[in-house]
């Protein structure tokens, strides 16, 4: 691995609809960092999953798929853009058939054995925001700041139905609250690298709070992380 910047290592995990990749990219956006989108990876190696048509289920045939799988980011006139084997799948991963899909590819071992390795190589040089359900507890267990971003399933599930809408996706808010749930307790109780708080994690309720309250929360802990460690910012 290439050596570290002087930035620090700052992971944000938590459950669907918490708010996570909006307060990922604006504080990245505040602190001059990388943001990387772990579940944008997991979308992505979902999609391709399901195209290639392989069967989930053939342990040999997914973990010669998952050793040639190669999921990044580029910048392209100012937008993040997800590559996935070469294709740009950004517009295609945000679907609730993907997302019930992801739930599922992401409990398999060989899918996050190669996502870790291209997570722990994208962000080990710090000066990096890594979102998702394991980064402070499996990708990067030493990371210098920590937070575990979480909200009522009410406020989570109404968040996803209004993006939902936004892009005009035929959904009810019942029944997106139902799937949020059901998507936190598969995320949350599979074997491997399962959603939960890191012990060293600072918990953030973002139920009532607004996004910049959010962010200046973060920031404070950031701040006197740099201070304490006497780094520059
Ligand atoms: O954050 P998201 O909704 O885009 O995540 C999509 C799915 O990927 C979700 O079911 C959890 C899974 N995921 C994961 O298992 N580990 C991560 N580090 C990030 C996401």
């Amino acid at each position: 691995m290439s050596e570290r910047t002087d930035g620090i290592i700052i992971a944000i995990d938590g459950p669907s609809g918490a708010g996570k990749s909006t307060v990922a990219r604006l504080l990245a956006e505040r602190l001059g960092y990388i943001q990387i989108d772990t579940g944008a990876m997991y979308r992505a190696s979902a999609l391709l999953i399901s195209s290639s048509g392989i069967d989930p289920g053939d342990a040999d045939a997914l973990e010669s798929f998952c050793k040639e799988l190669d999921i990044h980011f580029e910048n392209r006139q100012g937008q993040t853009l997800v590559i996935a084997n070469g294709n740009d799948v950004t517009g295609l991963i945000r679907t609730p058939e993907i997302s019930r899909l992801t739930s599922q590819t992401s409990a398999l071992k060989p899918v996050r054995d190669a996502l870790l390795l291209s997570q722990r190589r994208m962000g080990g040089r710090g000066g990096v925001v890594l979102e998702g359900r394991d980064i402070g507890t499996v990708v990067f267990p030493d990371a210098e700041l920590k937070f575990f971003l979480s909200a009522s399933a009410e406020e989570r599930g109404r968040r996803r139905f209004e993006e939902l809408t936004l892009k005009g996706e035929p959904v009810t808010l019942q029944d997106t609250i139902a799937e949020v749930v059901k998507r936190d307790l598969q995320d949350s109780e599979r074997d491997i690298a399962p959603l939960k708080q890191a012990e060293d994690a600072v918990m953030v309720d973002s139920s009532s709070l607004t996004i910049e309250e959010v962010l200046d929360i973060m920031e404070n802990f950031f701040r006197e992380k740099i201070m304490s460690k006497g780094k520059k910012i």
